[in-house]
């Protein structure tokens, strides 16, 4: 009994020797950690680093950042206010929000940052894109790219997005059953991206097919640069290789037929590198069209069912563009009614809207410009500190990373009359004084700003439009679950179930001026 219980007390011993070694190895290391951190600031400035926490030796917050998700950068916010450091996936970030702080950012792209993007999306993209251009040769590429997105060729874009849209409503309001939202929009803008914008000839079962693999590419851009078998990096690297091999024999015919072919993004990206003095490798095509591919992605498919189920929320807003599209005679999609009845998604009536007419339906303008502002699809970019220089009072050191957040600086921006939580689409309208624009434009910044602000700005929108108009003009739509999906910000805001709706068609009205709703 007694040689037991002294073994079992010289094991407990022991045991809280071990405990307290440990807890005082960890202590050690937090503090030396803490103080790594310290010591990195730039002594050359006589300025504080910001506030906030560097997290435990070696995780930094990734752990916090990971089971807290959006609540964690609010947390700190709140904590240490609009400018703070942190340390996420293995590097310092400082991360940045408001309109004064971001302006600074945005505006000193390729003086006082330049944009930063993990290894495996410089190898997955290749190095001809745009995201890994930085000063002249980023000035250049974006003067190449920029005839893809004028007023001539949106124009040119406009009627063919227009029944694409009108065919994917009407195909939503005959399925049998429920339709998962994000999914189909996300499909829906491959076919956009790939047939309208680069004019590639797919049918329904390859253009399923590149949108998969392309899928896989975009899914693995951030891994860990690691090119192991069933790492996401590989996984990236062989679906890439696949659209490139497509791309291809895409590109060979389509460089045979370059002048008789239409004005598409392709041929423009040609003909204007041409006129720059520049003749684009086959490499450096296959590289520009999946980074348009990647921009155009993600972001339209989740501003496209943001808009849908905000609209859902809020039928106040559709009856408002019911009642501003019978102002405009623009009341009627087309005389067949969609559905089981009707014809099928093809219905062969032709397009009536141009960007001349998107541009007097104001009402709709504002419902896209507050679905951006409430669910900004980039939640905002990362950059890396070129130099050091001041932010609000603080030091931001040379070598590290500075996130500029989108969402934050919206949740916070303090030049709104009405709430900045609450869906107001008239807070853009002309009328009101808090309109962004006379307020400082940085408040609002759903496609960044400066030197790398969004290309595809006005395509965006004018496709949000599009499907506003088709959508409220054709359907009628309602929850398929029983509740409002919650949301979800990781990689992009997206609905945590795909938003499952039911599509009914609206019956044509009886006389031009009835409305449906
Ligand atoms: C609602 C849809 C969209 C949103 C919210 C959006 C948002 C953004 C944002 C925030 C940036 C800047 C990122 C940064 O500062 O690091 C950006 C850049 C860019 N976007 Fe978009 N985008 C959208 C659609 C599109 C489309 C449809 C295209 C083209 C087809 C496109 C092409 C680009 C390109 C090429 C850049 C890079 C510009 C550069 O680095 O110079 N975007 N976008």
């Amino acid at each position: 009994m007694f040689p037991w219980g002294l073994s079992c007390l010289s094991v407990l011993g022991a045991a809280g020797t071990a405990l307290l070694c440990a807890g005082l190895l960890l202590c050690l290391a937090q503090y030396l950690w803490t103080l790594r951190w310290k010591l990195s600031r730039d002594r050359t400035s006589a300025l504080p680093l910001p506030k906030g926490s560097m997290g435990w030796p070696f995780f930094g917050e990734t752990l916090h950042w990971l089971v807290q998700g959006s609540s964690f950068h609010s947390s700190r916010r709140e904590r240490y206010g609009t400018v703070f450091k942190t340390h996420l996936l293995g590097r310092p970030v400082i991360r940045v929000s408001g309109a004064e702080n971001v302006r600074t950012i945005l505006l000193g792209e390729h003086r006082l940052v330049r944009s930063q993007w993990p290894k495996s999306a410089h190898i997955l993209l290749g190095s001809h894109t745009l995201l890994s251009a930085f000063g002249e040769p980023h000035r250049r590429r974006r003067k190449v790219l920029a005839r893809v997105f004028s007023r001539t060729a949106l124009e040119h874009y406009v009627p063919r997005l227009q029944e694409a849209l009108r065919r994917e409503v009407r195909s939503w309001c005959s399925a049998r059953g429920p339709v998962a939202v994000y999914q189909a929009a996300k499909a829906l803008t491959f076919r956009l991206a790939a047939r309208i914008l680069l004019g590639l000839r797919l049918d329904e079962v390859r253009c399923a097919e590149l949108a998969r693999t392309f899928e896989q590419l975009v899914e693995n851009l951030f891994s860990l640069p690691l090119d192991v078998p069933f790492s996401g990096l590989r996984k990236g690297i062989q679906a890439r290789d696949q659209l490139h091999k497509y791309l291809e024999e895409a590109i060979a015919e389509k460089l045979q037929k370059i002048q008789a072919e239409p004005r598409d993004a392709f041929n423009l990206i040609i003909h204007s590198a041409r006129e720059l003095g520049h003749e684009l490798s086959v490499q450096e095509l296959k590289e520009s069209v999946v980074e348009l591919l990647f921009a155009a992605f993600f972001t339209t498919a989740s501003a496209s069912t943001s808009l849908v189920l905000l609209l859902l929320q809020n039928p106040a807003a559709i009856a408002k563009i019911q009642q501003e599209l019978a102002v405009q005679g623009l009341e009627r999609a087309c005389t067949c009614t969609p559905g089981a009845s009707g014809p099928g998604p093809d219905c062969g009536c032709e397009p009536d809207l141009s960007l001349a007419v998107l541009g007097r339906l104001r009402y709709v303008d504002c419902v896209v410009k507050e679905v951006l502002r409430l669910l900004p699809p980039v939640s905002g970019g990362y950059r890396t500190a070129l130099r050091t220089f001041e932010l609000d009072g603080y030091q931001i050191p040379k070598g590290w990373s500075v996130m500029y957040s989108i969402r934050d600086t919206h949740e916070t921006a303090a030049v709104y009359r009405s709430p900045p939580e609450g869906f107001d689409p008239e807070r853009f309208s002309a009328a009101r004084e808090d309109a962004p624009g006379t307020s400082g434009r940085f408040h609002y910044i759903p496609f960044g700003g400066g030197a790398r602000s969004c290309l595809g700005q006005e395509l965006a929108q004018a496709v949000l439009q599009l499907l506003a108009v088709e959508l409220v003009r054709t359907a009628r739509w309602e929850l398929a679950t029983s509740a409002f999906p919650a949301m979800q910000t990781v990689p992009i805001v997206h609905p945590v179930d795909g938003l499952r709706l039911l599509f009914h068609p609206l019956a044509p009205p009886a006389s031009g001026n009835e409305l449906h709703l």
